[in-house]
């Protein structure tokens, strides 16, 4: 890598941060492309002064992760219609001064599964209620899919289905809901409890395509059941890299090297277990 002084500089802003694998990810992908930047994890308390910061040293990008998707808005000149709806951030792009905000969270899901399926008219189960079930949520619903959200905390539950005109189920009565794509947005099944899964297998019908946005461990017990069910299934790597590769083309204007992303953060996985 040859820094310079025309050297780009992005980062992610959250705290933790030191489990990221956005830095590699971001790095691999601007040296296989040739471009002179560097991304950087930044452990974030005060979302304010580091907007600020990022503003004042010009960094032409950034991440927005865990705790500040939601509270970064208030800092930012502009937000992008879907980041509107869907009320969080997270990823900035620095324009000649003025800070963008976008959410590709939701288009990252989105790619992730049209690998595998189309939505329009399809029944998407969604378990969980927090920022990634929104995110995911408003994609299903404004791709045409006609949505439940399932919870284990009914307020938390029903408020996500109202927001989003979805039905709401509690989790334990997934048996009864319709469901042809199943979306896990929990961090159940997540090392360390890798034996855990959120529905029970039997529940689950060959016909379904499951995906998973747990990235560690890479197959997750739900995704295990789920292929040996037949079903089809998404990884959380998937999503993951989807989001990047979005990232990548809004702050390079060019077309994200998807592989070499994909293979960089696998690779690293594998060597932390
Ligand atoms: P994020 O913003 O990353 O989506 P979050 O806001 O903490 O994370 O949301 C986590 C979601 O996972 C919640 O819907 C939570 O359910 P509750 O609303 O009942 O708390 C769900 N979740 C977390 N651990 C869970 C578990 N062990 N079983 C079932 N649901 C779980």
């Amino acid at each position: 890598m040859n820094i310079n002084s025309y050297t780009s500089l992005y980062g992610v802003l959250g705290n933790p941060v030191s489990h990221s694998l956005s830095p590699v990810m971001h790095n691999s992908a601007f040296a296989h492309m040739g471009y002179n930047a560097v991304y950087l994890a930044f452990q974030v308390t005060d979302i304010a002064s580091a907007i600020t910061g990022l503003k004042g040293l010009g960094i032409k990008g950034a991440s927005v992760t865990i705790p500040h998707k939601v509270a970064v808005k208030a800092f930012l000149d502009e937000m992008d219609e879907n980041a509107l709806k869907i009320g969080a951030v997270n990823t900035i792009l620095n324009k000649e001064g003025r800070l963008f905000g976008y959410n590709t969270d939701c288009m990252g899901a989105m790619a992730a599964l049209s690998e595998k399926t189309t939505i329009r008219g399809k029944d998407v189960v969604i378990i969980g209620a927090g920022g990634a079930a929104r995110a995911i949520g408003f994609g299903i619903i404004s791709e045409g899919g006609n949505l439940t959200v399932l919870n284990r905390s009914t307020d938390k539950g029903e408020q996500l289905a109202k927001d989003l005109g979805a039905e709401f189920c509690p989790l334990s009565e997934f048996s009864r809901a319709k469901c042809q794509v199943l979306i896990n947005t929990t961090s159940v099944g997540m090392t360390p409890h890798v034996e855990a899964m959120p529905v029970q297998k039997a529940d689950l019908g060959k016909e379904m395509v499951v995906m998973d946005i747990v990235y560690n461990p890479l197959k997750t017990t739900l995704l295990k059941a789920a292929e040996d069910m037949g079903c089809l299934t998404v990884d959380g790597v998937s999503m993951f890299v989807c989001q990047g590769a979005a990232q990548f083309e809004l702050w390079t204007g060019k077309k994200a090297p998807v592989n070499v992303m994909r293979e960089v953060v696998i690779n690293t996985l594998l060597k932390k277990v």
